[in-house]
């Protein structure tokens, strides 16, 4: 039987990482076999293709083009493999995310997006993707917390960051069947007994 795919999304600093290993490990304990995985990233070249994308200033259509083809190659090597051997995938960003950052945070054309999402994905759809939400001002204030060095996206005014935010609300609202969103400005055990809630219906 094919494993189920699951994934994560949300504006920088919604804490959603730290619940990526946690339903793993849950879904383990129920005896599946899960994949832990990231985007953009996830395999060899995906890894070193992130590094450029969230470091390297590139033009817009580069930026998508190159998002694309990290994931082009994470579905082919990682994702679709182990689904098909029947192993559950939980992966941190998908396809949501280009469109929440580069179609709503910086404007790209939707037929764009829509000509590359299926030409990369072909039919491939998460059953189920988490999306973290909470205000900004809370998001900025844990980054802030962190302490440490900021990406490119993670650098971007807060409007940008508001637009994202919106662009996943919007995607959430019309995928309401994959996609479930969740209050992530709550304590962490709060939040894993939605998780657990959640996956119970998957
Ligand atoms: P992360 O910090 O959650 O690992 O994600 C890295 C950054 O990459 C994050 O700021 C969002 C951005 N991103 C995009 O802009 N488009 C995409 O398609 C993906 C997967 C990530």
């Amino acid at each position: 039987m094919r494993g189920k795919f699951i994934t994560f999304e949300g504006i920088d600093g919604a804490g959603k990482s730290s619940h990526v290993n946690w339903l793993a490990d849950t879904l383990r304990q129920r005896g599946l076999t899960v994949q832990v995985t990231r985007e953009p990233g996830g395999t060899p070249l995906g890894e070193k293709l992130r590094e450029l994308l969230l470091n390297e200033p590139m033009h817009l259509e580069t930026e998508t083009l190159l998002m694309f083809a990290a994931r082009r190659e994470h579905i082919a090597r990682v994702i679709e493999p182990a689904l098909a051997r029947g192993e559950w995938v939980v992966c941190d960003r998908f396809s949501d995310a280009t469109w929440a950052y580069q179609g709503g945070g910086r404007g790209l054309d939707k037929t764009k997006f829509l000509t590359l999402e299926h030409w990369v994905l072909d039919h491939l759809q998460p059953d189920l993707t988490l999306l973290f939400d909470l205000p900004l001002a809370v998001a900025r204030e844990r980054i802030a917390l962190a302490n440490r060095s900021l990406d490119r996206f993670e650098q971007e005014r807060a409007d940008f960051h508001e637009r994202v935010r919106q662009a996943y609300l919007d995607r959430a609202q019309h995928f309401a069947q994959r996609m479930r969103v969740i209050n992530a400005s709550r304590s962490l055990p709060e939040i894993q007994k939605t998780l657990e809630e959640i996956i119970k219906t998957i």
